[in-house]
């Protein structure tokens, strides 16, 4: 196991009708005046948003409105927020949504303390300080309301580049199983489909002998997978969408990755994916977790025996390990399917002429990317051309 800092100082507040005390946690935590940012229009549907600006009304505390993200969040509306924030002296955020408001409200509570661009974060600048944020979840996907990570579209050359730093950690994270219930069957399997891939970064590891978080991802796979087809077929059944939830937060905050070297190259040729075609960063991982698999499997045929017989219950060929690998691979393969995800780029709406742009975008040069294997841009290549 390697060395490690480990800080995960997100309050988690998990249950039925949590969200109607979110005055109470933001006065705890020295918010006075709030910017409150969501999305397109589920939160002001579903009649979430009211109970949110009741809750506040009735702990005294300031707010401005800023909706409008959208799925893969823009910078424009990160510019607006940050001079808004400036402006009115904004001293806490609240995102009220997905991953891509809980990221848009990240992205302004890092710029509004900077002077320069916030997208110098986006540029590989280490986040020091931001506003604190806090979250009201409504999707179980991106994990972003415990990590230390946001994703931003900037709009000139549509690039999608994430930001990282302990400030990004949420300050708290108000998460009602209840408020998932109206996600589409596709955004759920989106979700689903990329809590799975934040496990999958972490385990395909070069690391040796980390067994505690060996098992950890394991036992949260199993148990994606087994959750997953029962809030498919009832998406008020809240025990699953529970644990679906839960899965979502400690697939990505960090836990089930500590100590040991991580991988990441499939989100970032997903990232170009949905940076290019504007698609869910769920299906774009469907397509290429595959791929990536098929590709580095050799590099490692025991570990992707292990990942076969441990979480998709394969039998173990120990005549034929890369047989039990593969099988591994392709049970995988039918479970995105089984949920509805696309596992092609055509389903995608991926172009194979594109391959070339997507390259490029990824603005790699000299660099490697990934680390179970370390890929060049003609690696990479092959595996969106596994991908069509
Ligand atoms: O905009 P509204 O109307 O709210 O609709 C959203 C959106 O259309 C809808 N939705 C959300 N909650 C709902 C709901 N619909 C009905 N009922 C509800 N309760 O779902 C759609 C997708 O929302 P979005 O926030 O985009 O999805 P997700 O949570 O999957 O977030 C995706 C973004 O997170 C980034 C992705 O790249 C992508 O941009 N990621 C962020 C990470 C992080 N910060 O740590 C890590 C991830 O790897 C990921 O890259
Ligand atoms: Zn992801």
């Amino acid at each position: 196991m390697e060395n490690f800092n480990f800080y995960s100082p997100t309050y988690f507040i998990f249950g039925k009708g949590r969200e109607n005390e979110v005055g109470e946690w933001i006065n705890r935590f020295g918010g006075s005046k709030v910017l409150v940012h969501y999305g397109g229009s589920s939160a002001v549907k579903s009649g979430l948003l009211d109970r949110v600006k009741a809750s506040l009304k009735k702990n005294n505390i300031d707010f401005i409105e800023l909706g409008g993200v959208k799925p893969n969040p823009r910078s424009g509306l990160v510019y607006k927020g940050i001079e808004i924030c400036k402006r009115e002296g904004i001293d806490f955020l609240l995102a009220v949504g997905g991953g891509s408001v809980i990221d848009s409200a990240k992205a302004i509570a890092a710029g509004a303390l900077y002077d320069g661009d916030f997208w110098d974060f986006y540029c590989g600048k280490e986040v020091e300080k931001a506003l604190p944020v806090g979250t009201i979840l409504t999707l179980a996907a991106a994990g972003s309301e415990g990590s230390d990570g946001s994703v931003i579209t900037h709009e000139n050359g549509m690039l999608k580049r994430s930001a990282a730093g302990d400030a990004l950690r949420p300050t708290f994270s108000i998460m009602n199983p209840e408020l998932t219930f109206t996600v589409s069957p596709y955004q759920t399997a989106c979700g689903i489909t990329d809590m799975m891939a934040h496990v999958m970064e972490r385990y395909f590891t070069n690391t040796k002998e980390v067994e505690v978080t060996d098992r950890l991802c394991e036992g949260l796979l199993v148990a994606i997978i087994n959750e997953a087809p029962k809030v498919l077929a009832r998406p008020d059944d809240y025990n699953a969408r529970a644990n679906i939830m839960w899965a979502g937060t400690i697939a990505h905050n960090d836990i089930c990755g500590v100590g040991r070297e991580q991988d990441w190259a499939t989100h970032k040729m997903e990232h170009e994916l949905s940076g290019l075609y504007d698609v869910a960063h769920g299906a774009g991982l469907a397509v290429m977790f595959p791929a990536w698999m098929k590709y580095v499997m050799q590099h490692d045929v025991m570990r992707f025996a292990q990942f076969a017989v441990r979480v998709w219950g394969c039998e173990m060929d120990f005549q034929h390990p890369e047989n039990t690998a593969k099988k591994g691979i392709e049970k995988f393969e039918q479970f995105l399917v089984s949920i509805g995800m696309p596992i092609r780029f055509e389903q995608l709406g991926a172009k194979p002429e594109d391959i070339p742009i997507l390259v490029k975008n990824m603005q790699l040069g000299d660099r490697t990317l990934g680390n179970f294997v370390k890929l060049t841009e003609e690696d990479i290549t092959k595996i969106y051309e596994l991908a069509v």
